[in-house]
């Protein structure tokens, strides 16, 4: 091969990797941010991402661009390892017209998309854009279409994580929102569908991009995202590790660590965890970790709906989904937000075949106008469908309260429990004590002699007969009480047995889960 045809490919791929120039490089560092190769090299492992469409060029003629080079046109696309296993990526490139979307930059993302989906290997995108390039007009509009089309043919198929790692306006938030998991990285990323400047011509509103679009506003208001991380570094970090909990694919279970942390322990502490006080909250993360392989839990949406815990555990090395009350918030009731978030981690669990481990102590649904009006029908009934349609392992234990609606929506053996076990406080039933004998003793409190001391002698009655688990377990909706220090070899041998579950359910195109 003549020598100048490798100096030719030698400075094209040079030209190409100076991205946006130095000082737009420079502009990037000094926002704290990384370049789009940086963080390419740091998702994957040490020199195995392997580039694509690196020369790909728009073919833009509007406003001056004909003569703009967008090196690589303005999104790095690839595959590589993480962790030794295949994964796709894509990373937008701000230095490049600010990652502004045109037509052959979607193509390049829907590319990464496609090839994922053919070899069943889940796609990381990270995102740092202007949105839609606003020289490409409806070029570019329907390149966005084409992405949101292709998310959703592969969202159940592989996993599909975005982290937001810039600003993110109008087009550039619905892909992400179609996802499985968003990260964003705290104070240089936001997601709006209109920006500050819009709002406040529209509708007089003055709020500042961080607090409309911020890491904390998406994490903890809206709900959109699921983990913020620090900074880049971080969130790359953050990604790897989640990656670890998941499949590949929808055909593939989650990789099994070997377990290195005693499975058959005995875990004292647990028997005294619960307060007494059937009113005394405490905090079940102090419950999931003393259950966990190394009190290792990956808590998913921390800061929203924090009556509802979701995240990724391990037992005897193997991936498990968590759906638990939390009694610190609210006393654990569910309410609209609680239900749409555990929903969504069902169906995410049960799609990738990782089995859920339900931990119930829910006094009921969180009563009120406000949840009422909000939906709370619609929004429970999410939970509902999800626990009822997954197939996957489903194991629930019931630490505490379990009364009325929430102790089915929380996956009782109703809605396809595969195994139930109870703690000897658990309190299963229609309603606590104090409402019920309001209600069924209602008469003999009022013509006793001394309605508080026949209340409180009828309160007492009810608690010795229903709020135990041994109503239940005479029924056989509770499969076993147990010691609560036995419950990690309880949980695994309970996950060992199902591990060969097979259900399936009627053929349909698809179900109408309430949305
Ligand atoms: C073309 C763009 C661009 C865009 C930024 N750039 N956004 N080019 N189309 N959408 C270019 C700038 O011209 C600049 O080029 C470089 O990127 C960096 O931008 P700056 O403005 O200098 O950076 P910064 O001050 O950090 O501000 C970043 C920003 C701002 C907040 C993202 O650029 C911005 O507001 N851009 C427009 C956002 C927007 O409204 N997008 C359209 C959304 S509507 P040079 O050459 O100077 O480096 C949409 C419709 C799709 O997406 C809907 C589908 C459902």
């Amino acid at each position: 091969m003549a020598f100048n045809k490798l100096d030719d490919l030698r400075e094209r791929k040079q030209k190409i990797e100076a991205a946006g120039g130095a000082k737009r490089v420079e502009k990037q560092h000094a926002a704290g941010k990384l370049t789009a190769r940086e963080r390419i090299n740091l998702l994957f492992d040490e020199n195995t991402f392997v580039e694509i469409d690196a020369f790909v060029t728009h073919r833009c003629t509007n406003f001056g661009m004909e003569s703009q080079e967008l090196p690589a046109e303005g999104v790095i696309t690839g595959y590589g390892k993480v962790d030794g296993r295949l994964v796709y990526a894509y990373a937008q490139d701000f230095t490049v017209s600010g990652g502004s979307l045109g037509e052959m930059h979607a193509n390049k993302i829907c590319k990464v998309l496609e090839n994922a989906l053919k070899v069943g290997a889940p796609v990381v995108g990270l995102n740092d854009s202007g949105g839609a390039r606003i020289q490409e007009a409806v070029d570019a509009l329907s390149g966005y279409g084409k992405i949101f089309f292709q998310n959703t043919i592969a969202s159940g198929v592989i996993p599909q994580i975005t982290a937001i790692m810039g600003p993110c306006a109008g087009g550039a938030v619905y892909s992400p929102a179609l996802t499985d998991f968003i990260f964003m990285v705290d104070q240089t990323s936001q997601m709006f569908i209109t920006g500050p400047q819009v709002i406040k011509t529209v509708t007089g509103e003055e709020v500042s991009a961080e607090a409309l679009g911020g890491a904390m506003t998406h994490n903890s208001v809206s709900g959109v995202a699921h983990f913020m991380s620090a900074n880049d570094e971080a969130c790359i970090a953050d990604i790897r590790r989640l990656l670890s909990f998941l499949p590949s694919n929808n055909l593939e279970t989650a990789p099994v660590f070997e377990c290195t942390d005693d499975i058959n322990k005995i875990v004292e502490e647990l028997n005294t965890i619960i307060p007494d006080n059937p009113n005394k909250p405490y905090d079940i993360i102090d419950v999931i970790r003393l259950i966990a392989d190394h009190g290792d839990f990956e808590e998913v949406q921390p800061n929203f709906a924090r009556n509802m815990v979701t995240g990724f555990i391990r037992i005897n090395g193997q991936s498990i989904g968590i759906v638990a009350n939390q009694p610190k918030v609210l006393a654990g009731c569910l309410d609209v937000n609680a239900s749409d978030k555990a929903g969504r981690f069902i169906r995410t669990c049960d799609a990738f075949n990782i089995p859920l481990l339900n931990i119930v102590d829910v006094p009921g649904f969180l009563p009120g106008t406000a949840q009422e009006y909000g939906g709370i029908i619609r929004h429970g009934a999410k939970m509902l469908y999800a626990f009822s349609e997954a197939t996957v392992p489903k194991v629930t234990l019931i630490v505490r309260k379990a009364y009325g609606g929430s102790y089915l929506a929380m996956c009782s053996k109703d809605l396809g429990a595969d195994v139930v076990l109870a703690w000897p406080n658990a309190e299963i039933a229609v309603m606590g004590p104090q409402g019920a004998a309001n209600i069924i003793f209602r008469n003999d409190i009022k013509d006793a002699e001394d309605p508080v001391v026949m209340r409180q002698q009828k309160i007492e009655e009810y608690t010795a007969e229903f709020a135990t688990p041994y109503k239940a377990a005479e029924r056989g909706f509770v499969d076993d009480v147990i010691e609560p220090s036995s419950t990690r070899p309880r949980l695994a041998d309970a996950f060992d047995m199902l591990a060969s579950k097979r259900e399936s359910r009627p053929a349909k195109k698809h179900g109408n889960i309430p949305l």
